[in-house]
């Protein structure tokens, strides 16, 4: 290979020769080189150009229903037994799906590119160490500039653009998934939000009874101020007598994430101290007071579940947040930074525990601008 003069300025050379030059700086030698679509002529060009663009332009209409999926379909709760139910259950698989095959297809038609419009070519290399000379950065811009040209970016306008709109749909899909959780408003609807209604919601006037989660949808077992002794702490899940029967119906009610309330009687005579405006949420009883708190840990939403009824404490097992119950469930050790939310609780005309209304804030874990009622 004849190339440049050493000792010539590089800023005098052509692309070539800083190529040339750059190669042998580098150690680099060509061993074999075959100009892309040689053998299969111009046909076999049209061809790749095809596959490339179909597959580009499917990256781009993936990453565009991805946008709309996001932005339009419906995306907020709705219970089993709604006929919506399966729209909102598709939701995240199809976001997922229309994500994949817009990233999946941008990556395969950028590799058959240069599979199809790169030249074959066999080059080795002595490997150096050490930083790179001003020189070796010119000659490394120029031989990419190069390749750009041999692969013949510049020359098709229409997979360049479709490249770069599959590029730029993938960064809107970036942006908007980044920017989608501010923008929403998770408090539209008013009362009726998705954030400020669980299970315990009574709806139509129907009352709520509280009931012992056992897992089994046939089990109903209510409960009164009799069935649990101080010190003892039960879980349970909403009830309606509609639901009877219903085990469909009894299991959503059961397995809501944000159902479960742990029911806590106290010992008599504890000394409590609710939280400013709560201060009616439990039930008083001679026998020993009844809290009910979400057992959904406000850190990241696992199950508060172990009580210590010697400290009154609520502990979740998850990363050790801590809740002193006699104390409006505030946490006190951990990375919860909120307390448990308070089920306001009442007893019936039959002396069944019932809730009085939903909680008075949204149960879970925390997050920026959370409200209260
Ligand atoms: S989820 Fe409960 S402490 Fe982290």
């Amino acid at each position: 290979m004849s190339g440049p003069s050493p000792g010539r300025d590089p800023a005098e050379l052509s692309r070539e020769e800083l190529v040339e030059l750059g190669m042998r700086l580098d150690g680099v030698r060509v061993v074999a080189h075959e100009p892309a679509h040689r053998s299969a002529g111009p046909r076999g060009e049209r061809r790749s150009r095809r596959r490339v663009s179909v597959l580009l332009a499917l990256s781009v209409l993936f990453g565009l229903l991805f946008a709309v999926v996001y932005v339009a379909w419906p995306n907020g709760y709705v219970p089993p037994s709604d006929p919506t139910h399966g729209l909102y259950l598709l939701y995240t698989p199809l976001l997922g799906v229309l994500f994949a095959a817009s990233v999946g297809a941008l990556g395969v038609g950028m590799i058959t590119y240069v599979k199809s419009f790169y030249p074959d070519e066999v080059a080795v290399q002595e490997r150096e160490g050490g930083p790179s000379s001003e020189v070796d950065r010119t000659t490394a811009v120029a031989t990419l500039a190069d390749a750009a040209e041999d692969v013949g970016i510049g020359r098709r306008p229409l997979i360049r653009r479709l490249g770069l709109g599959g590029l730029g749909v993938f960064a809107l899909m970036g942006g908007l998934m980044a920017l989608g959780g501010v923008v929403r408003d998770p408090w539209r609807g008013g009362a009726d939000a998705p954030l400020w209604r669980t299970g315990w919601k009574a709806v139509g006037g129907e009352t709520v009874y509280l009931r012992i989660a056992t897992g089994n949808p046939d089990e109903i077992t209510r409960i009164r101020p009799q069935d649990m002794e101080p010190g003892a702490v039960q879980t349970v899940v909403p009830f309606r007598e509609s639901e009877r029967g219903n085990t469909e119906a009894l299991l959503a009610a059961e397995n809501a994430a944000d159902a479960p309330v742990m029911l806590i009687r106290l010992h008599p005579g504890t000394p409590v101290r609710n939280r400013p405006g709560q201060e009616d949420l439990h039930h008083p009883d001679p026998g020993g007071d009844f809290y009910a708190f979400s057992r959904v840990c406000t850190h990241l939403g696992c199950p508060a579940s172990l009580y210590d009824a010697e400290r009154r404490a609520a502990l979740c097992p998850c990363h050790q947040s801590e809740f002193q119950i006699d104390d409006g469930a505030v946490p006190v050790f951990g990375p919860a930074t909120r307390p448990l939310p308070q089920l306001p609780v009442t007893l019936d005309e039959q002396g069944w525990l019932i809730a009085r209304d939903d909680f008075p804030e949204p149960v879970g874990p925390a997050f920026w601008e959370i409200r209260s009622h």
